[in-house]
């Protein structure tokens, strides 16, 4: 026993503030449990033990600090110029924004900022990026230019990895990772400062931990929060934030060039050229203009693959090609940074558009687009098409090689059509099925949709669509008065597969029933366009090609049979004969790819969730029965008399003339698509029989009873029991025994 008077209760609140964010809580937790403690002598016995811990947590603190290495700033980068104000704005207000051209020094210079202004060390410095491959090849960088191995002072957490040690002071992770640790740490307590970097681009998840910041805020006001964007309305970000502080930095830019030249050539029908062409033929004009590497834009793995093996086949003489993806080895991804003699044509992802600055980069080629997940409202189904991009992703782009010289920006389409473009590309809140919004929010524990403050809220009509369609699907049980119970296990699932909630709602029922790959396959061909090709002045020609894959009562069958095709050609084929194949036959080839691989998605994601692949061909009717699972509310009942279908949620529709059931409408059809032009059409049917239904519809059937009566055979009271879905008659009329019923 110690014969030292024991600490007083006031005095060791007062120490409280200066240890690290976890020490508080916990010790504050005890300090509260003293006032309870009665005898004198031992709550003098407990707050002596408290006073100890107290002193190794100071310790632990002044420990963090000394280890904080030096910090320098490397001086041309406009950050570092900037680095006062900066420094003071985020001394002075809780929440700073910082914008800047990319290459400014932002995401590399902030955290050491924030480091040199003492935090960092009672809680870590949060440091979230879009992708995956910038947060480690950031937290290289940083770690890199504090001399200090990663994995100590600068850590860096992924999905599967985890660098992120006792003596880390900034923790570089995907928003994604920051978003997953709101479950297990609503508070976010491991840190005391959080900086969204790349907040621009305005990915649910970034709108979402903006959201769920705006809410901490106020419970947490030890807290800083540093917001990073492009110079694209930074303004909006001040405003979300109560009128926050903008620190503009600016730096020096050289002039770049633009030129404009689309794929369609004007004059003539025949200079229609390929991307891959047009790339090649940039490459050729660039190299005529001198030395300095090459960036090109492309959008995804495939593209970027396809590209390299036509710019390798050219034989540039000291040109080597570098591609650029998230999936690419952690040696190949580093290659970029990596000193280099010769010519580099580097094939990147949007990644390098504002996240991950490529150094060196005197040229660009820009083909104007990038893949951009969109809400269809008239189909209702998530898409992950390529689409144009925005007037200011292209001047993003074209910004890449204007950093340390002149450059020269090749456009792979006309000036009419830039333009012509959008400003800026819509926040993805704006662009997504919100069903599947609310399944990430409610699965998540961020709370309700309508309250979340959202920058840009979404529509309230649409909110209550989602809700709906959750419903059908099973995913969400209203009924449930605990907002905590309401999501369903299936609910928990389908928030797990990267796919519309419809689409995925029919993998896991095709688990059930034995028929995964077939429905996989199908999925993912519904979440791209249609991979077959319909020309204006050659409609006749292509559907003869695509005649072959038709199924009589089933347009899904169609895909699989086209998949089916497309494998088998693929194994004998080179790439380039698979190529011209497509060509031949109007089949958009990259689309196919694009199919491929959200079903190798699709596969992966299910290993982890033990969805089994089925083995054998499955029958054709569980595939439909599968289906239907995601598509009750797109069944519809023909009118006896009239090629017209009373539908279950929607208008009345009509087989779409392009699908096989056209021709000999069925009295039964599902549809995966409606769509509405002259009228609503039901463009990818299936037949599919009535008894289907019901099973899969338990939640959403209404019955109604008539006529009990007693029937002396069965020795009981009968009746007719009427069943329907969102209105349509599924059993007409059929008997029942009527005293079972409550
Ligand atoms: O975030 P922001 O775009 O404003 O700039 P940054 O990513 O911090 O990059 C600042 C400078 O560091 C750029 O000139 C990059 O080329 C360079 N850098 C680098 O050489 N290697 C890295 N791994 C990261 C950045
Ligand atoms: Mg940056």
């Amino acid at each position: 026993m110690s014969t030292m008077p024991a600490p007083a209760l006031p005095a060791l609140l007062e120490r409280l503030p200066e240890l690290m964010l976890r020490d508080q809580q916990r010790l504050g937790r005890r300090l509260d449990g003293v006032r309870r403690i009665r005898k004198p002598e031992a709550r003098a016995a407990v707050l002596g033990e408290i006073a100890e811990e107290m002193t190794r947590a100071e310790l632990r603190v002044a420990d963090r600090r000394a280890a904080v290495p030096a910090i320098t700033y490397p001086e041309e980068l406009p950050v570092s110029q900037k680095k006062d104000a900066i420094l003071e704005a985020v001394r002075d207000h809780q929440v700073v924004i910082v914008a800047g051209e990319t290459g400014s020094g932002k995401t590399t210079q902030i955290p050491k900022i924030c480091l040199e202004l003492g935090r960092g060390v009672k809680g870590l410095i949060g440091h979230t990026q879009p992708r995956r491959i910038a947060a480690r090849t950031v937290a290289e960088r940083i770690a890199e230019e504090m001399r200090s191995p990663l994995g100590e002072s600068v850590g860096w957490k992924v999905r599967f990895t985890d660098q992120v040690s006792q003596d880390t002071h900034i923790k570089l992770m995907t928003d994604g990772i920051l978003l997953a640790e709101i479950q297990t740490d609503r508070e976010l307590r491991q840190y005391d400062t959080i900086i969204i970097d790349e907040a621009h681009e305005r990915s649910l998840n970034i709108d979402f931990l903006l959201g769920y910041l705006a809410q901490l805020l106020p419970r947490r006001p030890d807290l800083k929060v540093v917001i990073t964007s492009a110079t694209i309305d930074p303004e909006r970000f001040s405003r979300h934030f109560g009128d926050a502080p903008i620190v503009e930095v600016s730096g020096r830019t050289y002039p770049v060039e633009v030129r404009y030249r689309p794929l369609l050539e004007e004059g003539g029908e025949d200079s229609d050229r390929d991307q891959i062409t047009a790339i090649c033929d940039a490459v050729d004009e660039l190299q005529a203009e001198g030395p300095g590497d090459i960036l090109v834009f492309l959008s995804g793995e495939r593209e970027i693959r396809d590209t390299a093996d036509a710019l390798n086949k050219k034989k540039l003489p000291l040109t080597e090609v570098l591609p650029l993806y998230a999936r690419l080895s952690h040696a190949e991804q580093h290659r970029v940074f990596q000193r280099h003699t010769g010519r580099r044509i580097v094939l990147a992802t949007n990644v390098a558009e504002t996240s991950l600055t490529v150094p060196g980069i005197r040229y660009v080629i820009d083909p104007g687009t990038a893949r951009i997940s969109r809400y269809s409202h008239r189909t209702k189904v998530q898409r992950l098409p390529i689409e144009p991009i925005s007037q200011a992703s292209a001047n993003q782009r074209k910004g890449r090689c204007g950093r340390t010289s002149d450059g020269i920006c090749i456009r792979l389409y006309s000036e009419d059509d830039f333009v012509t473009r959008p400003e800026f590309t819509d926040a993805e809140i704006l662009r997504t099925n919100l069903a599947s919004v609310i399944l990430q929010m409610t699965a998540a524990g961020l709370g309700d949709i309508e309250k979340f403050p959202f920058i840009d809220p979404p529509d309230r009509r649409n909110i209550k669509d989602g809700i709906q369609l959750l419903e059908e699907l099973h995913a969400l049980d209203s009924k449930q008065k605990d907002p905590r119970k309401r999501l369903t296990q299936v609910g928990r699932k389908l928030a797990q597969l990267p796919v519309d909630p419809r689409l995925a709602r029919m993998v896991l029922e095709a688990d059930r029933n034995g028929c995964v790959r077939e429905v996989m396959v199908i999925a993912a061909a519904l979440s791209i366009q249609d991979p077959r090709e319909r020309p204006s002045d050659k409609q006749q020609q292509a559907d003869q090609s695509h005649a072959r894959f038709k199924d009589e009562s089933s347009d899904f069958l169609a895909f699989l049979n086209l998949w089916r095709y497309v494998r088998e050609r693929q194994k004998e084929l080179s790439s380039s004969a698979f190529r011209r194949m497509c060509r031949n036959e109007y089949l958009n080839y990259l689309r196919i790819r694009e199919w491929q691989d959200i079903y190798s998605q699709l596969r992966t994601v299910a290993k982890t969730m033990d969805i089994h692949m089925s083995e054998q061909d499955a029958a054709p009717d569980r595939v439909h029965t599968s289906l239907l699972a995601g598509l009750l509310s797109h069944v519809g009942l023909k009118d006896t008399d009239k090629n017209e279908y009373v539908g279950a949620r929607s208008a009345k529709f009509a087989v779409f003339p392009g699908s096989a059931l056209f021709k000999k409408p069925p009295r039964w059809v599902m549809s995966a698509e409606l769509v509405e032009t002259s009228r609503l059409w039901a463009r990818v049917n299936a037949r599919i029989e009535p008894e289907w239904i019901e099973p899969l519809a338990q939640h959403l059937v209404k019955r109604t009873y008539s006529e009990p009566h007693w029937e002396q055979k069965q020795a009981a009271v009968m009746a007719y029991e009427r069943v329907t879905l969102y209105g349509v008659p599924i059993v007409a009329q059929r008997k029942v025994n009527y005293g079972r019923i409550d």
